[in-house]
């Protein structure tokens, strides 16, 4: 099972399993943290997210071919897997899963798992067969590693509420986890792509959680939903973070859209809001709830 490495590797779905068959037989709880490498605190974040309700965790590295669009950075993606591994060991992870290509997508498979309306708008909209894409290596990684639970940030807001509807609605029987967003000094959301940033870009970056808390305080206080996010998008042009692909207001639990006057209280309670933005070659995306717990 193991590579040269302080940490035990799987490559196959025959020896993932094996392994968490063996943990489940003597009872523990096995946690699974799908992950796409390129290691930062936030994946770490959902590792200890893990070690708190497992006994077991595996986190899964595969850069998902299928939840790339044909203009999208498959290719660069950042690869480093001596660096991860090193990482995933420090966190106390348990099992490192890194299937190769032909395991998850072997010769003549054919399915794919098609989320449904909560994968309409927001980056459903921006990246045709994105959700596509993750459903099926998600639904692919639970049926590999059949964990109990499962962790998911809350960076990809979105993500996490599909694969939720996802998993109540394929009845696959793994509890799902979300874990809050984990920040630079400067409010920046962490993310793999935040390395392809420059310099002055880096900078700039750090405006895109300052603008969305300030257009959140504004609806928050009973400015209507339309004029501030009309604000915040010229304030996000004005600081460089364009084009904008889209700054929304959106019901937390269905990803409905709210209304654009001021909200109620209980609307308020119920929002979040969402932007993408491209900062050069760079796409960031951050989301943020109008009230704090
Ligand atoms: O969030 C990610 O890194 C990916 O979308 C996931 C869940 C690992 C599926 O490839």
């Amino acid at each position: 099972m193991s590579d040269h490495n302080p940490l035990p590797l799987a490559r196959s779905k025959a020896a993932v399993r094996e392994a968490t068959k063996a943990w489940q037989a003597q009872g523990q709880r096995v946690a699974l943290v799908p992950t796409m490498g390129a290691l930062h605190d936030g994946h770490l974040s959902l590792i200890a997210a893990a070690r708190r309700r497992a006994d077991r965790v595996v986190a899964s590295i595969f850069v998902n071919p299928t939840q790339f669009g044909p203009n999208e950075d498959f290719a660069s993606y950042p690869r480093d897997e001596a660096a991860d591994l090193a990482k995933l060991a420090s966190a106390g992870c348990d099992l490192a899963y890194l299937p190769a290509a032909e395991e998850m997508y072997p010769a003549g498979e054919q399915t794919r798992v098609v989320p449904g309306a909560l994968a309409e708008p927001l980056d459903g909209a921006s990246r045709p067969g994105f959700f596509t894409g993750v459903c099926t290596v998600v639904a692919k990684l639970f049926g590999q590693v059949r964990p109990d639970l499962a962790v998911f940030g809350e960076k990809d807001f979105q993500q996490l509420a599909i694969i939720r509807r996802m998993t109540e609605d394929l009845a696959l029987a793994v509890e799902i986890i979300g874990a809050p967003i984990i920040r630079e000094a400067d409010g920046l959301a962490m993310s793999s792509r935040n390395r392809y940033l420059t310099p002055p870009e880096r900078r700039i970056a750090g405006r895109l959680p300052e603008i969305l808390n300030k257009v959140a305080t504004r609806i928050a206080g009973g400015v209507a939903t339309d004029t501030a996010l009309l604000q915040g998008l010229g304030d996000l042009e004005d600081a460089g973070l364009a084009p904008v692909d889209y700054l929304e207001l959106r019901r937390a639990d269905d990803l409905t859209p709210l209304p654009s006057r001021p909200l109620r209280r209980q609307e308020i309670e119920q929002a979040r809001l969402f932007a993408a933005v491209m900062l050069g070659r760079t796409r960031l995306i951050d989301n943020i709830p109008l009230t704090r717990a």
